[in-house]
């Protein structure tokens, strides 16, 4: 599914609908498998966003100011590995900001801001083209995480793929594999991606991160079963469920999972399931690498890590990797 800010709205309307039916039939199948699950791109509705943005500003969360730190100590560097000119190509791009940053340092050519939520692209972009009018700004709705193809107003030289925030988290070893491949694949001899990776740590830092002291994550956790529930008629208690937010060393991953704190009843449209008291839907997987490993997983998709910045405590990783 393809939008950009230009479609009229009937265009837009039926494409909408088409991602509704996929929606439904994702989120009925997941809450039906034995091990009942809801995908984390659930957790971002209009309230997930902001509960998000709330979490960046917290103590134990420490992956947004971490990497955003790198990016203000090495940003030159950066911009002078990565190159400018680049076609700068931001996946998952929200509001904008984090790409914005590198503007005046990295002087991309042209700018291609992709998200989900094309209508909350538009507003950032308007914004951008007034501050940057000699970087040509372009805005595309669609889901980058399936297969995907870039349509011909994406420049194809120089394209630089930015993927900020650890987002690559969410997938399994395999899948990012497969996604970057997939970008590999678009982004021709001359492309790269500069992408935020989260590394591996102390398990309490990263319980705290995950489960912190406010009870922020566990509003964002719950607050999937509320975007549920409006998505498919669902009749979720809210109050019937728990957050578990924990690092799994031996898997490699962060999990968050909403328990059930009686025996009930949901129902949905087309669907319904008992949960007795203690069972759990698995809601987030969010993977932690070794810094090695990341460089290994550019390089099985095609990409040779030019450059890795961290932090002092080795927290977080910036990686340039260029196409070979
Ligand atoms: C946006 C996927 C990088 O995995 O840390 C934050 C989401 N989940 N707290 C992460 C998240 C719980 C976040 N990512």
């Amino acid at each position: 599914m393809l939008t950009s800010c230009t479609s009229d709205d009937l265009s837009t309307r039926a494409a909408a609908q088409v991602v509704n039916a996929h929606v439904a039939d994702e989120l009925h199948a997941g809450l039906l498998a034995p091990e009942a699950w809801i995908s984390p791109k659930f957790l971002y509705d209009a309230l997930g966003s902001k509960l998000f943005e709330a979490i960046c500003e917290l103590p134990e969360y420490y992956p947004t100011r971490t990497e955003a730190a790198i990016f203000e100590h090495y940003g030159a560097e950066i911009a002078r590995v990565a190159g400018s000119n680049a076609t700068l190509i931001d996946l998952g791009a929200g509001n904008c900001a984090k790409a914005a940053s590198l503007f005046p340092l990295l002087q991309p050519a042209q700018y291609v801001a992709i998200d989900i939520s094309a209508e909350f692209l538009c507003d950032a972009l308007a914004h951008l083209r007034q501050r940057f009018p000699h970087i040509a700004v372009e805005g595309l709705g669609m889901d980058f995480s399936s297969r995907f193809e870039l349509p011909p107003l994406v420049r194809a030289e120089r394209r630089l793929f930015f993927y900020p925030g650890s987002s690559i988290g969410n997938f399994t070893p395999d899948e990012a594999h497969a996604f970057l491949r997939r970008l590999r694949a678009q982004c021709g001899q001359d492309g790269g991606v500069l992408i935020g990776i989260d590394l591996a740590k102390d398990k309490a830092v990263l319980d705290e991160a995950y489960d912190d002291a406010l009870g922020v994550t566990a509003a964002f956790n719950l607050n999937i079963l509320r975007h549920v529930n409006a998505l498919v008629d669902a009749d979720f208690d809210i109050r019937q469920w728990r957050h578990h937010g924990f690092y799994q060393p031996e898997l490699g991953r962060v999990e968050m999972h909403l328990e059930a704190r009686s025996d009930q009843e949901v129902h949905w449209r087309g669907g319904q399931r008992s949960f007795a008291a203690g069972d759990c839907i698995h809601t987030e997987n969010s993977y932690k690498y070794q810094q090695a490993d990341a460089i290994a997983l550019l390089e099985r998709s095609g990409f040779e890590a030019t450059h890795v910045w961290t932090d002092p405590q080795r927290w977080f990783a910036v990686i340039h990797a260029q196409a070979i």
